[in-house]
């Protein structure tokens, strides 16, 4: 049905993607994702899908999709029309359904406008010192095991914790619960993969059921003992919405806690160790940095643009249209590839120099109605992480590449070995 370029939609593309892709899931691609990124946009702007739908490659068509008023996210209407019953109406995937990024309009309307600006100037001026806190406490810990042992692993000691504690805090979640909420969050993602396994989607089964059951335990704290934190903002505030139907408003609660805390944790861990490992690969960019600290937001920007911690995003057409001359039906999925399109030479050129003053455009936080609502907290803390690593050490050396957890959607780094 599609014409790209004038080989694609034929058995040999239909191959050559399923060996890209795999070979994207790969440790080999996950540590180097950019030779496959471009092969696949060589085959065209839009690209087939092997299981159906398509790739979205290029830099303006993906901008197009996530900005387009024709394209809706796969919400749980959708999902009800779709014959896979076992990737779609599993139990797990339906909860999840239930977050912002599977809602459309009007529902994903009204909550985003409860949601306000949700981390506006005051909001972050008042987490920055908190923020400041903990980020000197984890680069402490941090600098000592590299003392003590000559090296230290990155990611459990920092990057995966700051985040936990930033938003623990927001959330005013005591610090003994940080690491249940870590790990169920690692073992939920699976199911928002492009082609979980049956495994998989049973993993992460059991993680929404303690994820559920965790937050469902503390929405019902809040209600018996509310006080000035954002849960219980959100209580009564839907409590006005919902008037004498707790249940319902504790379930919307209940949606945005869950959803929320997911999606600010992997993200912006990988983050972190994203810019680490982009800047201290080469000890010049360090102390290139180190000399010039008021380019610390545009490393962050070219981390941002060079490795987006989320490569695939999905969105549905709302009816029959036409992307960058391909005829997509109602309904079909297309994967805007945030990585492939940020690397696009025709919107960055050179885009694999990873380049502190390229003032580069990538699409990592998303766009239009669905952008990322905690831009802002990742970009605070990076900022403060990155300000604190510069002040703190001269040089922060990897020992080795990162490695990466298998996957094409949520990028993870699992290990990022340091030393001074
Ligand atoms: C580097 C870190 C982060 C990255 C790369 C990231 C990326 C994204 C992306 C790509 C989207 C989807 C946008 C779209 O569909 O167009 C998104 C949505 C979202 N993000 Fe983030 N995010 C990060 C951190 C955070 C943090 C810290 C929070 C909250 C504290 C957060 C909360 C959300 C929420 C609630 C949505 C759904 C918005 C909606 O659908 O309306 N994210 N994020």
């Amino acid at each position: 049905m599609t014409a790209v370029g004038d080989t694609t939609g034929t058995t040999l593309d239909r191959r050559a993607v399923i060996s890209l892709l795999r070979r994207l899931r790969s440790p080999e691609g996950q540590s180097n994702p950019q030779p496959v990124w471009h092969q696949l946009r060589a085959l065209g702007d839009v690209v087939p899908a092997p299981w159906g739908g398509y790739l979205v490659t290029g830099y303006d068509v993906c901008s197009e999709v996530l900005r387009g008023r024709n394209w809706l996210v796969p919400d749980l209407a959708w999902q009800a029309r779709q014959p896979n019953a076992e990737r779609w109406q599993a139990p797990a995937t339906q909860a999840v359904s239930r977050g912002l990024f599977r809602l459309n309009a009007p529902v994903h309307t009204s909550q985003r406008r409860a949601l306000g600006n949700l981390f506006g100037r005051t909001t972050l001026d008042a987490l920055a010192p908190l923020v400041a806190a903990q980020t000197k406490r984890v680069v402490d810990e941090l600098a000592e095991r590299i003392c003590r042992d000559g090296e230290a692993d990155f990611v459990p000691i920092v990057s995966d914790r700051l985040p936990v504690l930033t938003v623990g805090e927001w959330l005013d979640v005591p610090a003994r619960h940080h690491a249940h909420i870590l790990d169920f969050t690692h073992r939920q993602v699976h199911l928002q993969e492009l082609l979980p396994t049956k495994s998989e989607l049973a993993v992460s089964a059991q993680a929404t059921a303690d994820m559920r059951e965790f937050f469902t335990g503390l929405i019902r704290e809040r209600r018996a003992d509310p006080g000035s934190n954002v849960i219980s903002g959100w209580i009564r505030y839907w409590d006005e919405q919902f008037p004498g139907d707790p249940a319902a408003a504790d379930e919307t609660v209940y949606d945005l806690t869950m959803f929320i805390t997911t999606a600010s944790l992997e993200t912006t861990a990988t983050l972190l160790a994203n810019v680490v490992w982009l800047l201290g690969r080469s000890e010049e960019q360090w102390q290139w940095l180190w000399r010039n600290p008021e380019h610390i937001d545009d490393a962050i920007e070219e981390a941002l643009r060079y490795d987006p911690p989320i490569h695939v995003n999905t969105r549905i057409a709302a009816d029959d249209t036409v992307l960058a001359g391909t005829p997509i039906a109602k309904d079909e999925m297309v994967h805007v590839m945030y990585g492939a399109a940020a690397h696009d030479p025709r919107r960055n050129e050179n885009p694999e120099c990873f380049d502190i003053l390229r003032n580069g455009a990538h699409m990592t936080f998303g766009g239009g109605a669905h952008y990322c609502v905690g831009a802002a907290l990742a970009r605070l803390e990076a900022r403060t992480l990155l300000t604190e690593l510069l002040g703190r050490f001269r040089a922060l050396r990897p020992v080795s590449a990162p490695t990466y957890a298998p996957r094409m959607v949520f990028r993870r780094v699992t290990s990022l070995k340091v030393t001074t």
